[in-house]
């Protein structure tokens, strides 16, 4: 395997291609716009430039890992991919439409790997032809730091599509887990459920957005606040894993936030924003 076609170079798609460069493979960044994928690799040459300056990489390592990075606004250079990695917006539709052009697009050997964070993987794969050969690979933000990978079977993945997936996983440095699908996975089943209730609190106004963090944080010792890890991850992200959460189940007790929807309507996203619950 040696070139990975990422679809999506957002905050996770674009950490996701550095992990990737980083361990020597070619990258090739998909994005919606020429300009979207210029703004985008500005940040992680910044990101790289910042890692030089504190001592953590050498001139020579930066060099190398923008040297294997490429972008393209078209889907066509997907066509001599060994592995795509999507990270475009949490739409089963958006999602479904995609991978039906790449289905089309790539080798037959190509592996087609989703980091949804909430989405059936099976659901996702019916769209193509090849169901073996996609899988769900879900990395945690920000994906640069954050050692687990999910890496999640879907009704007709292979065990030799798993297998690459989960070797693969460890290539890069991170630390996999197999998991079985179910809405949400594993993290997100338990997390999700935990920002959406502190948002919650905060519509009852039980404590201020900052109390409610500092509760977490120092009552439990998680390293941020709920509403700030709501913020981080983007709230549409959040909302649309509680929609899914609650459109598989139909269990009331994954009802999102009234005041989150509401902020997403208002596109107060989070920090992609400049504002969510906090302003940044
Ligand atoms: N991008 C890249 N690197 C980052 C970063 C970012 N957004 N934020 C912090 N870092 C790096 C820093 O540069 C620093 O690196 P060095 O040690 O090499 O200098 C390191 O992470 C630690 O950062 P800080 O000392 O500034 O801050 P910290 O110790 O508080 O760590 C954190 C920051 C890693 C984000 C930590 O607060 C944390 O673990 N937060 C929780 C993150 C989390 O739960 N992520 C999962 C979200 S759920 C998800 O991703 C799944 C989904 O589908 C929604
Ligand atoms: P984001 O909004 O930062 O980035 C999404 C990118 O995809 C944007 O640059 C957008 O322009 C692009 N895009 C949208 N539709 C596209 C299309 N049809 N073709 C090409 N590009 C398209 O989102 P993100 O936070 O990076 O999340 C991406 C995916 O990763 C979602 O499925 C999300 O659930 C998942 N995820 C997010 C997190 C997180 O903490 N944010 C963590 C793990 C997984």
């Amino acid at each position: 395997m040696k070139k990975v076609f990422i679809v999506g170079a957002g905050q996770m798609g674009l950490d996701i291609g550095q992990v990737m460069a980083k361990t020597g493979y070619q990258v090739v960044f998909n994005d919606m716009s020429e300009e979207i994928l210029a703004t985008q690799v500005g940040k992680l040459e910044k990101s790289l430039d910042k890692m030089v300056s504190k001592g953590k990489m050498t001139e020579e390592k930066k060099a190398e890992i923008m040297g294997n990075v490429s972008t393209s606004a078209t889907l066509d250079a997907a066509a001599d991919a060994d592995l795509v990695i999507e990270a475009i917006v949490e739409n089963v539709q958006v999602k479904k439409d995609l991978f039906a052009k790449l289905d089309a697009l790539c080798k037959p050997e190509t592996i087609l790997a989703t980091n949804t964070s909430s989405i059936s993987i099976t659901e996702i794969a019916s769209a193509t032809k090849r169901q073996d050969k996609v899988i769900g690979m879900h990395f945690f933000n920000p994906a640069t730091v954050m050692k687990l990978v999910e890496v999640i079977n879907g009704l007709n993945t292979s065990k030799e599509t798993f297998d690459t997936v989960y070797e693969l996983s460890k290539e890069i440095g991170k630390d996999p887990v197999e998991v079985k699908e179910g809405p949400g996975f594993v993290v997100n089943r338990i997390l999700i459920p935990m920002i959406n209730e502190a948002a919650i609190v905060l519509e009852e106004g039980l404590a201020s957005a900052e109390d409610i963090d500092k509760s977490m944080k120092l009552g439990c010792n998680h390293p941020m606040g709920p509403l700030a890890l709501g913020d981080l991850i983007g709230l549409d992200t959040c909302l649309h894993i509680m929609d899914t959460f609650y459109a598989e189940t139909c269990d009331s007790k994954y009802r999102a936030s009234r005041l989150m929807r509401q902020m997403v309507r208002g596109g107060k996203l989070g920090r992609k924003t400049g504002e969510g619950f906090f302003k940044y």
